[in-house]
């Protein structure tokens, strides 16, 4: 096994540590023995250069722009297949056949109700709750449904648990819009399919049927499969970390949906559309992206930069691709399309921008789609859930049956007062 040697120069000791290879991507240092045999930790704040995982499920590379769930193109999964037949793929590891999807697409519509005590839980809330708060809070209300999961002992007690909660997500997200505005809850329809019953039960009212076309079926499919997964980004580190102590799996994504919130994550989408309603303008474009690079101006551009990608994300190619195709038929805003391709092309021909590879992330775009397909802004993360609800579910999934698995503890670099005196 190839190794790699630390050598200490106050002292002139070597360590050696092993080089594990992934089956992609770069090569990773097992540190695992660090501290007892050198007494020392490493430290990296926001974990830049720090994998707390093996995994399967998910690659990405960065510096090409690419994106695989279970070893396929997320283009090819976007363009000719459905977020059922991802769900599928990220829950077992193969694409279903005709027949494993039917009965897949089944299971989920029936289990698409939730217990009628949930929507009291929705009735407590206050009229300015915000979405992302009731989301979570039901999502870990529903532990308490099924508190048989805190011992789950086998393979199909896993997909049942996690099946269950697939199909509830919409109905939840649905019943969080449906409270923000005082509407009637509205059942799920079992005649439908998963993302046209999400529009359904969105629009619907007790005495009228919605129009929901065929074309903002796939956009918002396309959306929720483009939102499946991401391997360990912030909320799914806080699922992993949550699961790894032992805690119901609801609660796990509870606290996945809590990380997603905030606006450098999942709530960044919310933040790009009101971001281009402040533009208002394309004439006011340069004046925002010269603030966006001011080191003395916290401005950002939201929708713009990520962590991991130092290219264009291939989820916001795959949108833009979206946006265009379906822009008219959609009803797409176009003053609002317009200044957000006036600031893409800026961005992408400036020094500060390029030096620093910050291209379009999939929140720039997407907000522009939902929009259009009615669904107001303060749902937008709320969307990003329902999306990512199997990616969360399959990562707590791998971690229970992780032989290395260890409760999340990381240490710390501490810089606070030595021992005083009372
Ligand atoms: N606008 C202007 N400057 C930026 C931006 C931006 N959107 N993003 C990063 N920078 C600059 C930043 O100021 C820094 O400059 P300097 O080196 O001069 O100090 C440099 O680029 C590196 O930024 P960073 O914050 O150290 O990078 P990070 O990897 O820690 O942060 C990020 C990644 C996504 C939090 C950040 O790019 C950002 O805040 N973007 C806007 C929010 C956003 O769109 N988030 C959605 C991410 S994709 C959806 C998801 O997976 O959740």
């Amino acid at each position: 096994m190839a190794s790699i040697t630390l050598i200490d120069n106050r002292n002139a000791e070597r360590y050696e540590f092993d080089i594990l290879h992934p089956t992609l991507g770069p090569d990773v240092i097992d540190i695992r023995t660090l501290y007892k045999k050198t007494g020392m930790f490493t430290y990296d704040p926001g974990f830049t250069s720090t994998a707390s995982c093996s995994s399967d499920i998910t690659y990405i590379d960065g510096e090409k722009g690419q994106l695989l769930y279970r070893g396929y193109e997320i283009s090819d999964l976007a363009n000719h297949k459905s977020y059922l037949d991802v769900c599928y793929l990220l829950l077992t590891g193969t694409l279903p056949s005709t027949t494993q999807l039917i009965d897949f697409d089944n299971e989920l519509r029936k289990r698409s109700f939730v217990h009628e005590g949930i929507k009291e839980l929705y009735k407590s809330f206050p009229d300015k709750a915000h979405p992302m708060a009731m989301m979570s809070s039901a999502v870990s209300a529903l532990s308490t449904f099924y508190y048989e999961h805190l011992t789950i002992g086998n393979k199909e007690e896993m997909q049942i648990m996690a099946r269950r909660i697939i199909a509830k997500i919409p109905t939840l997200a649905a019943f969080t819009y449906r409270r923000m505005y005082g509407i009637p809850f509205i059942y799920p329809d079992i005649e439908r399919s998963f993302s046209e019953n999400f529009l359904y039960m969105m629009r619907a009212y007790p005495h009228a049927e919605p129009e929901i076309s065929e074309v903002e079926i796939r956009a918002l499919d396309t959306i929720f499969t483009l939102h499946a997964d991401h391997e360990q980004n912030a909320s799914t580190s806080t699922v992993r970390s949550v699961a790894s102590t032992g805690a119901h799996p609801y609660a796990a994504l509870s606290a996945g949906i809590n990380a997603l919130w905030g606006r450098a994550h999942g709530g960044a989408n919310e933040s790009v559309i009101a971001q281009l309603e402040l533009i208002g303008s394309i004439d006011n474009v340069e004046t925002f992206v010269e603030r966006a690079k001011d080191p003395d101006d916290s401005f950002r551009l939201m929708g713009f930069g990520h962590r991991v990608y130092k290219n264009f994300d291939p989820r916001a190619r795959i949108l833009s691709a979206l946006l265009h195709e379906l822009k008219d038929e959609l009803g797409v805003n176009n003053e609002l399309l317009e200044i957000a391709q006036r600031i893409e092309h800026i961005a992408l021909e400036d020094e500060y921008f390029i030096s620093r590879n910050l291209y379009p992330n999939i929140d720039f775009y997407s907000g522009l789609i939902l929009t259009a397909l009615k669904i107001p802004k303060s749902m937008f993360t709320i969307i990003f859930v329902v999306g990512r609800t199997v990616g969360w579910v399959t990562q707590w999934m791998e971690l229970q049956e992780d032989s290395e698995k260890k409760i999340a503890r990381p240490r710390q670099r501490y810089i606070g007062p030595l021992q005083r005196e009372l």
